[in-house]
């Protein structure tokens, strides 16, 4: 079973819903694949994922509210096969953590599945509006449907 986790600062925002989004996709199309989220502060661990991203979530067919937020462990690199960061921030945050380049070579941007190569960040919407929140959803929805397609290809293992 393929493990991919998601993270980003808080575990309240982008992290939770790339992880609804794809938990909702590979348990549509019954694929092995087990997804989880983190983020690399503490701030809000145990806390439920922000009531706007919630809303959101809902709002677009991805239901989010079951989840709680943890902090990101050394652990996790062997827990899991890919990590996605959100942005550049938590990209570096994490690789700080990191023992070897095995686990260096887990850590990726999500949104270099949409646009390959570019380095672009997931914009933190958290002082933002519901239009940030909905950008985020839109974003994160695409980034996944191309991470769906490469598990369906093998690309992903
Ligand atoms: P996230 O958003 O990293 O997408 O969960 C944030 C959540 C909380 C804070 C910052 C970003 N904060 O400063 O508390």
């Amino acid at each position: 079973m393929t493990r991919i986790l998601m993270v980003c600062l808080g575990n309240i925002c982008r992290s939770p819903m790339a992880d609804g989004l794809l938990r909702r996709k590979v348990k549509e199309l019954n694929l092995p694949i087990f997804v989880d989220s983190a983020g690399t502060a503490n701030y809000h661990t145990g806390s439920k994922p922000d009531e706007r991203m919630c809303q959101t979530g809902k709002r677009n067919g991805t239901s989010i509210d079951e989840l709680r937020a943890r902090q990101f462990s050394k652990a996790d690199f062997e827990d899991f096969d890919v990590i996605y960061a959100m942005d550049n921030e938590n990209y570096r945050n994490i690789i700080k953590l990191s023992a070897s380049e095995q686990h260096r070579t887990k850590v990726k941007l999500i949104l270099n599945e949409l646009y390959p190569g570019e380095n672009r960040a997931v914009p933190d919407p958290y002082y933002g509006t519901d239009n940030d929140f909905q950008a985020v959803y839109d974003l994160l929805d695409q980034a996944t449907d191309v991470v769906i397609t490469k598990i369906q290809h093998g690309t992903i293992r």
